[in-house]
């Protein structure tokens, strides 16, 4: 592979920079601005756990959504200036400084950035449909796959990488240190399209919980990102110490990662920054007026589109197993929700903690068996009862489960640390999403060269 010497990020970076402060600028003007259409759309809620119940604007997600999409099509000639800046006619077979055969325009980039384009605008919809409607989870669940079926392809056009890094322990039992997924890595990345868009929705219903998500792991994305640049110094030495490595330059499972300098990896790495960046404006922007007390609702949309975006750069920019790890909050929750979501457990319409009127605090809100549970159901909460995660109200006489807390992360939080107010609960979700993305970091820059070898 070209070896990149160590420059400054590339030009395109700046102009993705400017625009995210243009995201950022217009979500905090145009979030309040349009509220009051949203209200004559009938697109408002009521906040449920609050005194009153004036209406408040829902679904400001679209606003947020379009700015978004609106500004990543502005910017698709900034990352190929490279290739008209006096490149474009010349037929001498030289090469730029990218390495790029002059002549050579990088279609692949293109359809990479149309390709997530698509999706992105795929998940606006079934978002703002779902915001509208209320889709029934078995129909809503499909269409996130369906529309990662453009990034499979460019996927696949650009020879994606289906295999695995097997960890040193199990290499004896497999024989192999890799192993070629093939179709299966297909299904895996489909599914993170529809994991990555439905677990933010999922984990919502307190003021400023789905944008701080987004916020969090979108930071943490970037973060991840410009440890690719090609910077003068490599700044992953010590991520790497601090996994207690003695060799800097380990391979593993990251051997793509560690071609340190490679162009295709700056590339990619690189295109995440430009759906990151303006991600994180709009974000920051829209989380001011979510922010406790909540003067608008994000509504599906902004979860679907932010959830679509960070599958989009995990599978454009190869680093979907990183990507989990920013989610681990997400996956808690939503194996947590499992007995719920497929019907073990009695799911109402809204989990969200219970508000208490006289004291302003929340406590963990309960789902009333209206039937005696199931003998799979009584054990699968007596677990969750042992390990502290659900808390149950059982018949005096016969043991039987008359009741148990919603299983959500923020039922637990609130079952673990008693009630608190829901900034504090809001803060406590942003702490451990933050806790949850340094652990990510070290286990992937640190750990990881302990279970992986070169
Ligand atoms: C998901 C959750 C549901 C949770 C809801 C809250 C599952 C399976 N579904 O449903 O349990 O109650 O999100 O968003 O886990 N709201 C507030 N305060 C907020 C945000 C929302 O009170 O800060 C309320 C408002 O009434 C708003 C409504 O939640 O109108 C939006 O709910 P919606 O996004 O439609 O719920 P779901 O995504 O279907
Ligand atoms: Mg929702």
């Amino acid at each position: 592979r070209p070896l990149l010497s160590p420059a400054p990020p590339l030009p395109a970076l700046h102009s993705s920079l400017g625009f995210s402060i243009i995201a950022f600028v217009a979500a905090l003007y145009l979030v309040p601005a349009l509220g009051g259409i949203m209200v004559k759309a009938n697109l408002k809620g009521r906040d449920l756990l609050k005194t009153y119940d004036t209406p408040i604007p829902e679904s400001l997600g679209l606003v947020c959504a379009s700015i978004y999409i609106l500004l990543l099509i502005l910017f698709i000639p900034f990352p190929f200036t490279s290739w008209y800046n006096g490149h474009g006619g010349n037929s001498s077979g030289s090469k730029t400084r990218e390495g790029l055969s002059i002549n050579e325009f990088p279609h692949h980039l293109l359809s990479l950035y149309l390709s997530s384009l698509l999706s992105l605008l795929m998940a606006t919809m079934l978002g703002f449909l779902d915001d509208i409607f209320d889709i029934r989870w078995r129909h809503k669940l499909p269409i996130p796959i369906i529309a990662s079926i453009p990034l499979l392809m460019v996927y696949y056009a650009e020879g994606g990488n289906t295999h695995v890094v097997v960890p040193i322990p199990l290499r004896p039992i497999l024989r192999r240190s890799l192993v070629n997924l093939g179709p299966l890595y297909y299904l895996y990345m489909s599914l993170l399209s529809t994991f990555a868009t439905n677990s933010i929705n999922i984990l919502a219903g307190i003021n400023g919980a789905e944008a701080a998500q987004a916020l969090v792991i979108a930071l943490s994305v970037v973060l991840n990102d410009l440890l690719y640049l090609p910077w003068p110094f490599d700044f992953r030495i010590p991520l790497h110490l601090l996994g207690g490595q003695k060799e800097v330059d380990v391979g593993g499972v990251w051997a793509a990662g560690m071609a340190y300098g490679s162009r295709e990896l700056v590339e990619r790495h690189l295109f995440s920054l430009y759906f990151m960046l303006p991600l994180v404006g709009v974000c920051a922007g829209f989380i001011y007026h979510n922010w406790y007390p909540a003067r608008v609702f994000p509504g599906d949309t902004l979860c679907y589109v932010t959830g679509m975006a960070f599958a989009v750069v995990g599978i454009q920019a190869h680093f979907s197993k990183t990507l989990l790890l920013f989610f681990l909050p997400q996956i808690f929750n939503f194996v947590l929700s499992c007995p719920q979501l497929f019907g073990l457990v009695p799911c109402p319409r809204h989990r969200v903690p219970r508000f208490d009127a006289n004291t302003n605090l929340l406590h963990p809100s309960r789902a009333l068996f209206e039937r005696p549970p199931s003998n799979l159901s009584t054990l699968v909460l007596r677990a969750l009862s042992l390990l502290g995660l659900a808390e149950l109200t059982v018949h005096p006489r016969t043991g039987q489960i008359l009741e148990t807390t919603n299983l959500t992360i923020l039922n637990v939080f609130l079952v673990r640390l008693g009630p608190m107010n829901e900034k504090r609960l809001v803060q406590v979700l942003i702490c451990t999403q933050i806790a949850g993305s340094v652990f990510a970091f070290v286990v992937r820059y640190g750990l990881a060269g302990l279970v992986y070898d070169g």
